[in-house]
């Protein structure tokens, strides 16, 4: 059930999942193992977020650079992402939930394009938490994918040099029409942003949880909201702003 959201929860957090491969060595169990249980803390993840009114949860699936892994990895991280969209996608969308993915879709695999897209397809009319599913996704590439369209808007004549503006590069990245997420948390100690979402978390609040991302439950969770809740956001200014106008 969703609950009014209050002051003090963001309206879009995002999360890079990190440690599923330490969870499962932990255990002397094989990596593919921790992501299947990675897999158990997105659902958690989506109940709980909607339960506490987030509008907004991105989740870090699979980055440009996942693409170095050894392929049998590869394989599975593909395999369960198919699987989640298959047995899910339903209930999700029962549960009013709308599917947005972000990162780049030129030469995605036949198996698994047609998917996202049935995806957000799907959930488009939906009206409860948006679901942010960053797959293939490098914000450096993002960016730079957004620049070149600008460029080409520029070459043909449509846009002066002087009309590209922060608003206007937002407006051309995966993330267009989403706000720009208010907390990024990152799981299993790790902290750094690992090139996700670079430009919109300009303003986030980062918080860094010790916590594998297979156990990633309601108390972590609700822990590091209540960290975002005891920081003073000031946006550059002096008095806590409640909004971004760039990249909204
Ligand atoms: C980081 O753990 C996690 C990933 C690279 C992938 C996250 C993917 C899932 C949880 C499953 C599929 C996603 C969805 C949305 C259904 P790691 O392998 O880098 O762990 P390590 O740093 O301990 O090796």
């Amino acid at each position: 059930m969703s609950t009014a959201r209050s002051h003090t929860v963001p309206q879009h957090v995002a999360i890079i999942m990190d440690g599923n491969g330490r969870w499962a060595n932990k255990r002397g169990l094989p990596r593919t193992l921790g992501h299947k249980k990675g897999v158990e803390a997105v659902r958690e993840a989506v109940r709980i977020a909607g339960d506490l009114g987030i509008d907004y949860l991105t989740l870090f699936a699979f980055s440009s650079e996942n693409w170095r892994r050894p392929e049998a990895e590869v394989n599975d991280l593909m395999g369960l992402l198919k699987v989640f969209i298959r047995r899910d996608l339903a209930e999700l969308h029962r549960k009013n939930v709308r599917i947005r993915i972000i990162g780049d879709r030129v030469n995605l695999r036949g198996d698994i394009l047609p998917l996202l897209e049935e995806a957000e397809e799907t959930t488009t009319r939906n009206t409860g938490i948006t679901l942010v599913i960053a797959f293939n996704y490098g914000a450096r590439d993002e960016i730079t994918r957004a620049v070149q369209a600008l460029a080409v808007d520029v070459a043909a004549g449509r846009l002066a040099p002087e009309d590209i503006t922060a608003q206007r590069v937002a407006s051309r990245l995966d993330t267009a029409g989403i706000p720009d997420p208010d907390l990024v948390i990152r799981t299993s100690g790790e902290e750094r942003l690992s090139n996700f979402l670079l430009w919109q978390a300009a303003y986030a609040e980062l918080v860094f949880v010790p916590e594998f991302w297979p156990d990633f439950d309601r108390d972590v969770f609700l822990r590091a909201l209540d960290v975002y809740a005891r920081r003073d956001r000031r946006f550059g200014g002096v008095t806590s702003a409640p909004t971004l106008a760039v990249g909204s």
